[in-house]
């Protein structure tokens, strides 16, 4: 059984820190909501994770699969079986979204065994077609280049058909508020829960409460101000829908309340 486990992880972006102290583990087979207010954090926990350069970890450990993932390349995070959405963010001119998944299982592939020749290609195409039926989805779909010209929708499809495709272990997801409209809140949800098994487990970072209407988290977690002010089941969504924030402040910070 997997999990990814976030220990004490303090970060910030030019000598600002921005997470001081961050705790959490999700494990294979559950899906976890991280919310809280702007500004407090949840994209830059993303991009650490997915190991962008500009944010630069000043102590704590992200372990999966025994090893601290922080020391790795993102390719090499995600050929451990992690995702990390908005891993490709860019149009990669002439490359269909079917050949941008082929090339991204086979790297996979070939991290577990040098030797391998890479997924036959019927053996591709079948599998590409289930999860395509499994996501309701269009099979014209794989033949689009990718990223080129798509809409904030079609982008979330993307990343959804890529995350069914490569089946990994792990996925965090930040729905940032661009592009989020209810279209493609729907397509991100309805992907989660079409994927959703005892194999798979998810992060969902999200600005949206909304969007726990549509998927059903086994945890939440608030985060206020770089930390986790709050974990909870399922209820806590609702509680927040009803109260908001402030009640979460002022129980993490009373002297200023
Ligand atoms: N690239 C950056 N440069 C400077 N400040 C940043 C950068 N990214 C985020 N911040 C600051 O870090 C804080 C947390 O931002 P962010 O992680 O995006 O929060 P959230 O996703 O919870 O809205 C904010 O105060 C934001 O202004
Ligand atoms: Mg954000």
């Amino acid at each position: 059984m997997s999990e990814i486990m976030i220990r004490n992880l303090h970060a910030g972006v030019e000598g600002t820190e921005i997470l001081k102290g961050v705790n959490l583990t999700v494990k294979q087979g559950e899906i976890h909501a991280l919310m809280g207010p702007n500004g407090t954090g949840k994209s830059t926990l993303a991009y650490i994770l997915m190991g962008h350069p500009k944010y630069e970890v000043t102590e704590g450990e992200v372990f999966f699969k025994g090893m601290n993932i922080l020391d790795l390349d993102p390719d090499e995070r995600a050929r451990l079986g992690l995702f990390l959405a908005f891993q490709y963010p860019v149009a990669i001119p002439g490359v269909s979204v079917a050949n941008f998944l082929r090339t991204a299982i086979n790297s996979r592939r070939k991290a577990d065994n040098p030797e391998d020749k890479g997924i036959p290609i019927p053996q591709f195409r079948t599998m590409l077609k289930e999860k395509m039926d499994l996501l309701k989805m269009d099979h014209e779909f794989a033949g689009r280049y990718l990223n080129e010209g798509f809409s904030g929708g079609e982008k979330k499809r993307a990343e959804i058909l890529q995350m069914a495709a490569l089946q990994p272990e792990i996925a965090i997801l930040d729905e940032t508020d661009s592009g989020l409209d209810i279209d493609a809140l729907r397509i991100v949800s309805d992907g989660v829960n079409a994927l959703r098994s005892d194999n798979l487990g998810v992060l969902v970072i999200t600005h949206y409460q909304r969007i726990l209407n549509y998927i059903k988290p086994d945890f939440v977690h608030i985060m206020l101000d770089g930390q986790i002010a709050e974990s909870g089941g399922p209820d806590l969504a609702l509680v927040l829908e009803e109260q908001g924030y402030d009640w979460v402040r002022e129980k993490s910070n009373p002297v200023s309340a």
